[in-house]
């Protein structure tokens, strides 16, 4: 997961944890960076035709931004109903997105959309010391 520039910008970290830890996550990785705009390139690589793909580098790479690993039972899909839809007009009452997202682009937090993603995301931010799930 990633908590976006806006996440930090309107000092929702602390809500956005918590809700993960009332969740049932586990936290096995957490740490705050600031993305080159080539690493949002890259990251976001497979976004690279989309009409959105040029501002959302652009903003991901604006300040800083918080990733982290987080681990329970079908992790990628329970994410994902925690947080809602892209657009925060979509998402459902109760997710993060719906609470804490300014718009579609500036929305709050990230999710892998696979667990084959998800092991890639991973593996592009950390290494294996700094994973901890035992
Ligand atoms: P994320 O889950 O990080 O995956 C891709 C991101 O692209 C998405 O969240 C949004 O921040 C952004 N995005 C997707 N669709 C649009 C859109 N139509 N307009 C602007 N940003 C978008």
């Amino acid at each position: 997961m990633i908590l976006k520039p806006d996440t930090i910008i309107n000092k929702h970290i602390g809500h956005i944890i918590t809700k993960i830890e009332e969740n049932g996550f586990k936290i096995v990785g957490l740490k705050l960076i600031r993305m080159s705009r080539k690493d949002a390139e890259k990251f976001y690589e497979v976004h690279k035709e989309r009409p959105f793909y040029n501002d959302l580098c652009n903003y991901m790479s604006s300040g800083p931004v918080i990733v982290g690993v987080l681990e329970a039972e079908n992790a990628v899909q329970k994410w994902r109903d925690l947080i809602g839809a892209t657009d925060p007009k979509e998402a459902k009452e109760g997710t993060i997105r719906k609470l804490y997202a300014t718009n579609k682009e500036a929305n709050a937090v990230h999710g892998s959309d696979s667990v084959e993603n998800a092991k890639k995301e991973i593996s592009y931010f950390f290494s294996e010391r700094e994973l901890s799930s035992d």
